[in-house]
């Protein structure tokens, strides 16, 4: 891999204080997505029946199931892209369902989302992709460029700044697309199979990067079919595996 590896830690330090006094602030045992009897459907059968969750802040949880189970559905839910169709997802404690735009807005900037097909602006270089929330958000500062820099880095892309969308392969993309989830230094990252496509030893990579942001407090949810990186995961975090099957979620046993 190229670029020079630096620390997860290096790339997250800066917001490291921030989340420390945020995390007193709050205290501990708060929760902040809470599905409460959640249900979804398309439109025919039920993809989702009743299902609780609490994520509390800080923890990490990963997400399995069958393909087709309502993996994906379900992280929709928990960042409000979806509401409900029977039961209630609260966001920081915001009824989603209720909740307006601008409410909307100001969740969404609180949780990383990493989506299962990685979408950039094809036409803009990644530097500039990445640095897209920053921009919107109208708070691009030299240590965000910094940390742009630094996230690069860390996800073995700094030689890939310049290049566009369509040029990277699909390791590249899920690298990029979690560095641009987290550029926002979000509370909660959520991820959609972010080892999709990439070697093992990249997936290593990402793990140890979200297993770092964790202890800074983050809280993670990743939905994947990995099973070995699971296995890998128990080693750096403290993670709860979820099981989705039939609509329904159940926490796995130790066994995997
Ligand atoms: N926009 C949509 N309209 C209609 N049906 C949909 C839509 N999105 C997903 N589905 C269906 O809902 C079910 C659950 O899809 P979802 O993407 O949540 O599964 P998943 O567990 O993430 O699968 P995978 O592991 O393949 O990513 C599938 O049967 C899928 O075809
Ligand atoms: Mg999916």
């Amino acid at each position: 891999m190229a670029g020079t590896p630096v620390s997860a830690h290096d790339c997250v330090a800066r917001a490291a204080g921030a989340e420390e006094a945020a995390r007193e602030r709050r205290g501990t045992g708060y929760t902040v997505i809470e599905l409460k009897g959640a249900g979804y459907s398309y439109g025919g059968d039920g993809i989702l029946g009743g299902v609780n969750l609490r994520l509390d802040g800080g923890s990490f949880h990963f997400l399995t199931g069958p393909s087709g189970a309502g993996k994906t559905t379900l992280l929709k839910l928990c960042y409000g892209e979806l509401k409900p169709s029977q039961g209630q997802v609260d966001l920081f404690g915001h009824d989603s369902r209720t909740i307006d735009r601008d409410g909307l807005a100001r969740v969404r900037q609180r949780i990383g989302v990493v989506h299962q097909d990685c979408r950039f602006l094809d036409h803009l270089p990644m530097a500039e992709n990445l640095s897209l929330p920053l921009t919107a958000s109208g708070r691009e500062s030299a240590a965000d460029a910094d940390s742009l820099r630094q996230l690069l880095a860390w996800v073995g892309l700094s030689h890939r700044a310049h290049a566009l969308p369509p040029e990277l392969s699909g390791g590249e993309r899920q690298r990029a697309a979690l560095a641009r989830a987290i550029i926002m230094d979000p509370e909660v990252i959520i991820a959609d199979e972010p080892t999709g496509n990439i070697d093992w030893e990249m997936s290593q990579r990402l793990l140890t990067l979200l297993a770092e942001l964790n202890r800074l407090g983050k809280t993670i949810l990743v939905a994947t079919h990995d099973l070995a990186l699971i296995r890998a995961a128990k080693s750096q975090v403290a993670a709860r595996v979820l099981r989705l099957a039939g609509g329904q979620l159940q926490l796995a046993g130790s066994d995997l």
